[in-house]
């Protein structure tokens, strides 16, 4: 599947505030529920509609309503939290599972310490949540828990990613579509992505 980058000016401005590493932590967690509807907003572009008649107070009129598989948002913890927050302010009804993964900081892969999704996730368009996509360990361990669980074609939304990660998901999930706000030049010695913004987790959360 081909990567898409949301090339919007407004999700582009609000990147370039949330790299600063000036920028606040409050404004650094809205910019980011932000992004990540905006991101969405593209995004679910491709859902699919159906014709409809509803009564107006003065005619019928012919409309076009959501159809399909209803949604379901993962966010993978901690920082992914902050994007399903901004997501749900355009679709309220989503449903919402929680994958906790943190990275050995020695060896970079992931470690899973939580795991709760919607009983009939197998029926729904699933979007996962995670800000930085940088070795891709995290996303490959998210999207196998979730196609494990019948999931199809879940869709991978990030903010910022790393050829390296990108290459990962695509070696090991090739039908998942990636969308991200942009895709950054490559991985430094301790698997940040650079240019990037630094720790995601840390700068929502205010924990560095
Ligand atoms: C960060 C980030 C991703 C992961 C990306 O989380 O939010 O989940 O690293 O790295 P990868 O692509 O190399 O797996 P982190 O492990 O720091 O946990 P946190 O969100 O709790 O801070
Ligand atoms: N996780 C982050 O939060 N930032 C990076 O640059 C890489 C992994």
């Amino acid at each position: 599947m081909p990567v898409t980058v949301v090339d919007h000016p407004l999700v582009q401005h609000k990147l370039s505030i949330l790299r600063d590493q000036n920028t606040t932590v409050r404004d650094f967690r809205a910019l980011c529920a932000e992004i990540s509807m905006l991101m969405a907003f593209d995004a679910m572009r491709s859902l699919p509609l159906e014709d409809a008649l509803v009564e107006t107070p003065v005619a019928s009129a012919r409309v076009r309503r959501l159809a399909g598989k209803k949604l379901a948002l993962v966010a993978i913890l901690r920082a992914g939290l902050v994007m399903a927050d901004g997501i749900l302010s355009l679709v309220p009804g989503a449903r919402i599972g929680h994958v906790g993964l943190y990275r050995d900081e020695t060896t970079l892969e992931p470690v899973r310490y939580f795991l709760k999704l919607p009983s009939d996730i197998a029926e729904r368009d699933v979007f996962v949540l995670d800000p930085m996509l940088a070795t891709g360990g995290s996303a490959v361990a998210a999207l196998d828990l979730l196609v494990e669980r019948g999931v199809r074609a879940p869709r991978l939304l990030c903010i910022l990613a790393a050829p390296e990660g990108v290459a990962r998901v695509q070696a090991n999930h090739p039908d998942v579509e990636i969308i991200l706000a942009a895709l950054d030049e490559r991985l430094n010695a301790k698997g940040y992505i650079v240019p990037g913004l630094g720790d995601a987790g840390d700068r929502i959360y205010g924990t560095r």
